[in-house]
């Protein structure tokens, strides 16, 4: 476990789509980053609350980071908790942002091939509960991202991603087919942290748990 500073509270972001939303919310409960995030190579960013920073990653790595206590808080899509297992952080609040769904997808009009077919993903943890649960045998293809391609190659019968507009699917002679989950991006933070700041992270929670309140009766 890395040793958890009492000085300093660290927020992980997510870079991307979940970003653009998420700064202005940070915005809103007091936190900004000193200088554009958007227009550096930078990956740590003081802010205009003395001894809270911001850390800005991949999504993948936002869990990691929180889990290990490298970072004291973090938000991260409900999707890539619930891929890399969210049972050793809190999760105290939904920030409404980035909303889509999980989903199933294939080739327009194609039928899945009788007994065992193939999966692309990168959620392969939620596609093997997903399928099992169905009672279904599939092999899993992992990919790291594109994965409307697969079944256009011939490589899957199915992928599992997030769909927002549907317009990747559709550009891509794909359909969705079933719902797994309904995704948004959620505060999160390391058990450890919560213990030892609680106070700055509590304060942390609330005003951002306002701002999001706000944002929904605006
Ligand atoms: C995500 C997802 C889909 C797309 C869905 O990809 O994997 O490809 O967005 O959005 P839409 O329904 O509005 O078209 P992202 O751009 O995050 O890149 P990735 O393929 O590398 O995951």
């Amino acid at each position: 476990m890395t040793k958890v500073s009492t000085e300093t509270l660290t927020i992980a972001l997510t870079k991307g789509r979940i970003l653009k939303e998420t700064l202005p919310l940070l915005a809103a409960a007091g936190i900004e980053p000193l200088e554009d995030i958007g227009k550096s190579r930078k990956l740590i960013f003081p802010t205009t609350v003395a001894g809270v920073q911001l850390l800005v990653q991949r999504g993948v790595d936002v869990p990691t980071y929180v889990k290990f206590g490298a970072a004291d808080m973090g938000i991260s899509g409900k999707d890539m908790l619930m891929e890399d297992g969210a049972d050793s952080l809190y999760e105290p609040l939904d920030l409404e942002i980035a909303g889509c769904q999980l989903m199933t997808a294939a080739v327009v009009g194609s039928t899945r091939p009788p007994g065992r077919f193939k999966v692309a993903t990168k959620y392969v943890n939620v596609a093997k509960q997903y399928y099992a649960a169905q009672g279904r045998q599939v092999d899993i293809i992992k990919l790291y991202g594109g994965m409307e391609l697969a079944p256009i190659m011939n490589m899957a019968d199915e992928i599992v991603d997030i769909v927002d507009t549907g317009n990747t699917l559709k550009a891509n002679g794909l359909e969705p087919r079933e719902f797994i989950a309904d995704i948004s991006s959620r505060l999160i933070v390391n058990k450890a942290s919560m213990k030892m700041k609680h106070a700055k992270i509590q304060q942390v929670i609330d005003a951002i748990g306002k701002a999001v309140e706000a944002k929904r009766k605006a």
